[in-house]
């Protein structure tokens, strides 16, 4: 085969915030797919703050990626060549291709989707992995009731956009929290949060009184350190949290900060429970109807922020954690 693919494999174990010596871009020949294998062109790939974690050693809900391997991405691209009876030649598909142009596969973990139902960058977003965390995470973990008060942590971003919307749908008060101005004036005019707490500007604690004053029902957290203290400290009683990710301790080169007010779990019979998207994947078809159903009727609103060139991924995979990216960050390949 005459194709050359271009990847990103692991060379170091970062320490602190990843750097691109983390990472060697090669380049290597790709060959025929074997039986049962297709080739798929990638054409937009997902970076999402879960790829720091999968490069750190140690235990986790996933294997990490090896030292030498290509680093792993969820992508979405376009079947080239296939001797798998299942995807056919101009098939589009979703799954874990990685961070590279072109990748092989048996098929396993791979999913069809239909570009002229949405665009294929959403099927990373709103009807993908995020669209899933959002509402497995709100409606399953924490079963939110019409009247009660969500607290959303990164509102802004690919996760914390969708949770907001649905705890909209679902009759709730959705407050959130994005850094600046101008995510906040998104979150409330075009997401149609109730109330924005620019956590980089304001005191958190005194805007969460002042907006939940009978106390929060939910808080959906995706950041931890302080404003999961803060959102301990503010519990109604019989209050859910989600931990659905802590980015604000990704980066940490000493241990993860953990919340001081946890006694609040005690007093308020409050609970606090932690999970994963991919326990979920037998029903994500069900969640990507409601999702896709939603955001065809116009009651979900999807914001992508693609930054062309898979050479720069190094660079792009940084803006998750300096607040740079403006909704769903996707690297589309040239
Ligand atoms: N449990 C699961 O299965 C699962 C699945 C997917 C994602 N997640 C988690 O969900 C969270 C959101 O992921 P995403 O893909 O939707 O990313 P995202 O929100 O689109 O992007 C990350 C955002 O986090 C905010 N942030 C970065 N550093 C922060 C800090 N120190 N304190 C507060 N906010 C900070 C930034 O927004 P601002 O500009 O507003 O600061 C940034 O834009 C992450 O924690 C991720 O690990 C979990």
């Amino acid at each position: 085969m005459d194709i050359v693919n271009h990847q990103f494999r692991l060379a170091a174990r970062p320490v602190g915030l990843p750097k691109r010596s983390d990472w060697n871009y090669v380049e290597e020949p790709v060959r025929e797919p074997a039986d049962g294998e297709l080739l798929v062109k990638i054409l937009y790939i997902s970076l999402d703050p879960a790829m720091r974690g999968w490069v750190r050693e140690g235990k986790s809900y996933i294997a990490p990626v090896e030292i030498g391997q290509v680093m792993r991405a969820g992508a979405v691209g376009q079947v080239i060549a296939s001797k798998n009876p299942k995807f056919a030649v101009g098939d589009s598909v979703v799954g874990m291709l990685g961070v590279q142009e072109y990748a092989l596969s048996d098929g396993r973990g791979l999913n069809k989707v239909d570009p002229n139902i949405v665009p294929l960058p959403l099927y990373l977003g709103v009807i993908g992995m995020p669209g899933m965390t959002a509402y497995f995470g709100l409606l399953d973990v924490c079963q939110p009731k019409a009247g009660e008060t969500v607290v959303v942590s990164a509102a802004a971003g690919a996760v914390g956009g969708v949770v907001g919307q649905i705890a909209k749908l679902k009759g709730c008060r959705a407050i959130g929290l994005a850094g600046g101005a101008e995510k906040c004036a998104y979150i409330v005019k075009e997401l149609g949060y109730d109330a924005a707490i620019d956590y980089k500007n304001e005191n958190v604690f005194n805007a969460l009184q002042q907006h939940c004053p009978a106390g929060i029902n939910i808080y959906f957290d995706n950041v931890g350190g302080d404003i999961l203290d803060y959102a301990l400290a503010l519990l109604a009683r019989m209050a859910r949290i989600s931990i659905c990710g802590a980015i604000s301790q990704y980066n940490n080169t000493g241990p993860v900060r953990g919340p001081a007010n946890y006694l609040s779990l005690l007093v308020n019979h409050a609970r606090m429970e932690g999970f994963v998207v991919l326990d979920y994947a037998d029903r994500w078809g069900e969640a990507a109807r409601e999702l896709a159903g939603w955001y065809l009727a116009g009651k979900l609103k999807s914001r992508e922020d693609i930054v062309p060139g898979l050479e720069i991924f190094p660079e792009t995979l940084l803006k998750l954690f300096s607040g740079e990216n403006f909704g769903k960050l996707i690297l589309k390949v040239a």
